[in-house]
């Protein structure tokens, strides 16, 4: 007869047993060892894998209970009153850009037609929520060796038309 097991218990079994295996799988190298984090790639530790499998256990495949735990905890790390967890930078990027385009900002609202300087060197999803609304995005090139915006020109994209600017850092 097999014998009744508590889920908890079972549950925290499961989840040493992966806390043993990311050591053995991946040791302490996720975060590059050197204490820098890559840019692109998996990045993650034993504590992620862990909490990943945990929710996995519930099988709450949308934002739950860390999702919530992350805006809070962001929030406070910020300073700031709310924060919403999506699923993408550019979904991030799309939400950012429509929040300067409501009218509770008045005057200063983004509008359709009105200009956005950003940067010539970028990622499509800085750009694609300004052409998507209807503003005109405004190219700045880049400087190198950072990549970054060249903020020495930023005065000449500048007209009676800005509304803002929209860049990402490299
Ligand atoms: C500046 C910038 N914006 C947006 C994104 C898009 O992120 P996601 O692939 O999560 O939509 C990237 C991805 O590398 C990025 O570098």
């Amino acid at each position: 007869m097999n014998e009744q097991k508590d889920p908890q218990r079972l549950r925290e079994e499961i989840l040493d047993k992966v806390r043993e295996y990311y050591r053995a799988e991946f040791g302490n190298n996720s975060r590059g060892g050197d204490g820098r984090i890559p840019y692109a790639g998996r990045v993650f530790d034993e504590t992620e894998l862990t909490y990943l499998v945990d929710v996995s256990l519930d099988f709450w495949l949308t934002a739950g209970r860390y999702a919530e735990r992350f805006e809070q905890e962001l929030a406070a790390f910020l300073g700031v009153r709310f924060c919403s967890l999506v699923n993408s930078g550019s979904s991030a990027n799309l939400l950012a850009f429509m929040a300067l385009t409501s009218p509770e900002l008045g005057e200063r609202r983004i509008r359709r037609g009105d200009e956005v300087i950003t940067v010539a060197c970028g990622f499509p999803t800085t750009v694609a929520p300004i052409v998507q609304y209807g503003a005109t995005p405004v190219f700045v090139d880049v400087s190198l060796p950072t990549y970054n915006i060249d903020c020495a020109r930023l005065a000449e994209a500048l007209s009676k038309k800005t509304k803002a600017v929209m860049i990402a850092h490299t």
